[in-house]
């Protein structure tokens, strides 16, 4: 939760400048980078501040491609475009999936079908999983696509080395 409310307060004081779209556009491909300027102002904020984190925690021993992690990191919530979530809707929806975890599933599973009125809730919830889309019709390597849908599930035993890299950048950004 603390977590949130840094992010919530980073998104209001935080704004996407030139170098950050430089930086962007040299780990992009133009499909990724079209993709990424669908992001609302304030999660492209934290895609940049996820990315660079990544760049800082990944050791050049650890055997882990730099450039692809990058990347990752940039589009790994890019699966909320689809869901219109607005920073007062993540702020509500964090709340319902903290405070009442049984309902804010039973929306999300209610929220399947595109024209739900319950999507920002399945989005909230699945948006690693909805990257999927968008991603493979941008040519991204099925390594990215594979990270991204699983960096919100829960995690197991037996994640990757590059699973657990995302989440560490991602819940520090
Ligand atoms: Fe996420
Ligand atoms: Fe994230």
């Amino acid at each position: 939760m603390l977590k949130s409310v840094r992010q919530f307060f980073q998104s209001i004081l935080l704004h996407i400048n030139d170098n950050d779209l430089k930086f962007c556009e040299q780990y992009l491909t133009i499909n990724e980078y079209a993709l990424f300027l669908k992001f609302s102002g304030f999660e492209k904020v934290h895609a940049v501040r996820t990315a660079r984190k990544m760049q800082k925690i990944i050791h050049r021993d650890s055997g882990v491609d730099e450039r692809m992690m990058v990347r990752a990191a940039l589009l790994h919530d890019i699966g909320r475009i689809s869901g219109n979530i607005s920073l007062f809707d993540k702020v509500w929806l964090k709340l319902v999936k903290y405070l009442m975890r049984p309902v804010y599933n039973r929306l999300a599973e209610k929220g399947r079908h595109p024209e739900s009125g319950h999507r920002k809730f399945y989005i909230h919830k699945y948006h690693g999983e909805a990257a999927g889309d968008f991603l493979k019709r941008a040519g991204t390597d099925a390594a990215i696509i594979d990270v991204i849908a699983r960096h919100a599930q829960k995690p197991k035993n037996t994640d990757s080395k590059e699973l657990k890299l995302l989440r560490v950048a991602d819940r520090t950004s």
